[in-house]
């Protein structure tokens, strides 16, 4: 059975990601890091292993990757985790949590795929389209340029596993998910309304995009806008 990794699985996107692979017949790791109960429920629904890790935190990056090369090798790792928040430019733990998680954590796990990740295998990064050259959002600099560092390391990663192990990222727009759930319908729809097709991106169709990425083995470098036609706006 081929075996895959989804890196925050508890994340909105991650569960999806984590129960598409599932269904398409994959072994699935699940990667958590506080949310002990949904981790719980989602590998008794998968039946799948669950590690814990905190990805701001070098000493538990390190015993992850050591857990992980106890294991056999994946067939698929999707670097999903990633946190968005706002940042204080003047605070250098902000800056350095953001990019341990968002960037650096999926580089060393990257860094590590020659004992990760079998041949003929797929690594998929979940970007954003906050990490594309002519985006900006002034008060989450530290997520952009995170995103911006995870599309660089797609495209380098791309080239040195070449042709074992094929390296592409999905960079989203505003999806669905947990963090605009509670806000009101008109705060809803003017967050939709920032892609041409005034939807949110659903969790679903980056999970498509993944295993799409996994099945295509023509994609390779590649950051993928599922961003409903946002990059495209210019007013
Ligand atoms: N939502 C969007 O609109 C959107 C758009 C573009 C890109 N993305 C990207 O999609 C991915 C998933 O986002 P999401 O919206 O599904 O996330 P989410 O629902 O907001 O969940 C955040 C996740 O971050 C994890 N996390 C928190 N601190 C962490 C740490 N120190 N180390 C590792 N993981 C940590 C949490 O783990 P626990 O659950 O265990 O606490 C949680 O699973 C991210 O890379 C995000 O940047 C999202």
């Amino acid at each position: 059975m081929k075996r895959a990794l989804v890196t925050s699985a508890t994340s909105s996107i991650g569960q999806v990601i984590a129960r598409t692979l599932a269904t398409a017949g994959y072994e699935v790791v699940l990667h958590y890091t506080s949310n002990d109960e949904l981790a719980s429920k989602l590998a008794a629904e998968l039946q799948a292993d669950v590690l814990q890790a905190d990805f701001a935190d070098k000493t538990a990056v390190d015993a992850f990757v050591a857990q992980l090369q106890s294991q056999p090798k994946f067939d698929v790792i999707v670097n999903n985790a990633g946190v968005s928040r706002r940042n204080d430019d003047k605070n250098f733990n902000e800056w350095q949590t953001l990019f341990s998680i968002n960037a650096i954590t999926p580089a060393i796990i990257m860094g590590h795929a020659d004992e990760l990740v079998s041949d003929d295998g797929a690594i998929i990064n979940i970007s954003s389209v906050y990490g594309g050259e002519r985006f900006g959002f002034v008060e989450m600099k530290a997520y952009d340029a995170s995103k911006a560092a995870l599309n660089s390391l797609t495209r380098t990663f791309a080239k040195q596993l070449a042709p074992r192990v094929r390296v592409n990222a999905v960079a989203p727009g505003y999806v669905d998910s947990r963090w605009n759930k509670d806000l009101g319908s008109e705060e809803r729809q003017k967050l939709a309304n920032e892609q041409l097709t005034g939807k949110f991106i659903t969790p679903q169709q980056v999970a498509d995009l993944v295993l799409h990425c996994i099945q295509n083995e023509g994609l390779d470098g590649e950051i993928i806008y599922l961003d409903g036609g946002q990059s495209l706006k210019t007013i």
